[in-house]
């Protein structure tokens, strides 16, 4: 049978959940965004026409369109009137396995038997969450960056039980969102951008403790030298503090060679110095609305990023030496997932991969088996 999509719930209202409702009702699905509290959803809503205000501005949108793709958006606390006549539910709520277990099972309470689930977990491996529910077969992980109205990657992971006809299903939405989707052909933990992502803001801090360098310094030199569009950071801030830490400890939880945790974020965390979001993360903010960092060409020249690019480049690496994706898929994940400006592995040639290398042996030496080159990388030596 082919599915089709009349209708989608999207559970959770925070940074990815508004943005996924705002791009599926631009892509004209009608859409219930769903969260416990009024006041989520109300915050959520002026976010929601904060964006759409700047794509009018811009002429990307006219006026009449924005009109129409708010009144497309209902938002709604009731579980079970939320989840009436759609056939696809967007999970989006936080990062915490025991959490999203009773999220589903909640709504398989009210949920019709050919309703598809799709989650937007940023680490969790799909199968294992597919396992609590009645239906691994019709569900999947559709993921998303933020800010999902800007970003144009969606990761598409299958679960080991994921039907083909739902996978397709995911494309064709992913395309109709106008967005670009790559398949991660393993469901693993990180997937494929986040498994370069949240090491590198654990590398970033220790970059602080191991060099004389700022944050703003270490920002400027991920902007300028490695091609982000915002420093590192920055970008952790920009991302939350709460979504790190929870996807930090989910895949350290599985994979030890994934990620080496730093104590700041944890500390950030439990301090509820979330980023961006609560004024106050690595870096202050007058408030919580879109804010930049103010980075600069003559900050980059004061700190070398080669650590910060060799902990990239062997995750990186690992991913391509265990069929998670190829070189290519792995470099237009981080083009359209992350912003990055500058392939991944050209940066590493130009510094050079015996230097890269060389870095990550000492590395090892000194802090232990994270850092070990994986043999991807090691085969640019024979
Ligand atoms: N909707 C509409 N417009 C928006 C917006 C939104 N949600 N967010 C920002 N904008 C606007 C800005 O206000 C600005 O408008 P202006 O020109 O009127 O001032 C415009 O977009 C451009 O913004 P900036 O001037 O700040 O310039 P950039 O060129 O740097 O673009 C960006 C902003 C697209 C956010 C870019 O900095 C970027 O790509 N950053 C990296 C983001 C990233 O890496 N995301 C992935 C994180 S990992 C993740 O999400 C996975 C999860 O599981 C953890």
């Amino acid at each position: 049978m082919a599915y089709k999509i009349n209708q989608i719930t999207v559970l959770g209202s925070g940074i990815m959940g508004h943005g996924i409702a705002q791009i599926s009702a631009m892509a004209g699905y009608n859409v219930n965004l769903r969260d416990i509290e009024q006041s989520f959803l109300d915050k959520a809503m002026d976010k929601i026409k904060w964006s759409i205000n700047k794509l009018v501005e811009k002429q990307k949108i006219t006026p009449s369109e924005a009109e129409n793709i708010i009144n497309r958006i209902h938002p709604v606390v009731d579980l079970e009137q939320s989840l009436q006549g759609s056939n696809l539910v967007v999970e989006a709520v936080p990062e915490d396995l025991n959490l999203k277990k009773k999220v589903y099972e909640e709504i398989e309470k009210f949920s019709t038997a050919d309703m598809i689930f799709a989650s937007n977990t940023s680490t969790l491996p799909i199968s294992e969450i597919s396992a609590f529910t009645t239906r691994p077969d019709k569900f999947i992980g559709l993921h998303f960056f933020n800010p999902p109205q800007l970003m144009p990657l969606v990761e598409i992971i299958p679960g080991l039980k994921t039907e083909q006809q739902v996978t397709e299903l995911a494309i064709n939405l992913v395309n109709e969102v106008k967005k670009t989707p790559i398949l991660c052909k393993k469901d693993v933990p990180g997937f494929i951008v986040n498994r370069i992502f949240i090491p590198l803001v654990h590398e970033a801090a220790y970059c602080l403790d191991r060099s004389n360098a700022s944050m703003v310094e270490v920002d400027s030199a991920s902007k300028y030298k490695m091609g982000l569009p915002m420093g590192i950071f920055e970008l952790a801030d920009y991302t939350g503090m709460d979504v790190i830490h929870k996807a930090t400890s989910e895949m350290y939880s599985r994979d030890k060679k994934v990620i080496f945790p730093h104590p700041k974020i944890q500390q950030l965390y439990e301090n509820k110095e979330l980023g961006q979001k609560t004024g106050k993360g690595f870096y202050q903010y007058q408030g919580d609305n879109y804010e930049r960092v103010q980075l600069t060409e003559e900050a980059a020249d004061k700190f070398d990023p080669i650590p910060l690019v060799s902990v990239a480049v062997n995750n990186a690496s690992w991913l391509i030496s265990n069929e998670v994706c190829n070189r290519e898929e792995l470099e237009k994940a981080l083009k359209l997932g992350m912003g990055l400006k500058r392939e991944l592995f050209t940066t590493a040639e130009t510094i050079g991969i015996g230097n890269i290398i060389n870095t990550l042996k000492t590395l090892q030496t000194n802090y232990g088996t994270f850092y070990e080159p994986d043999k991807y990388l090691l085969s640019f030596q024979k």
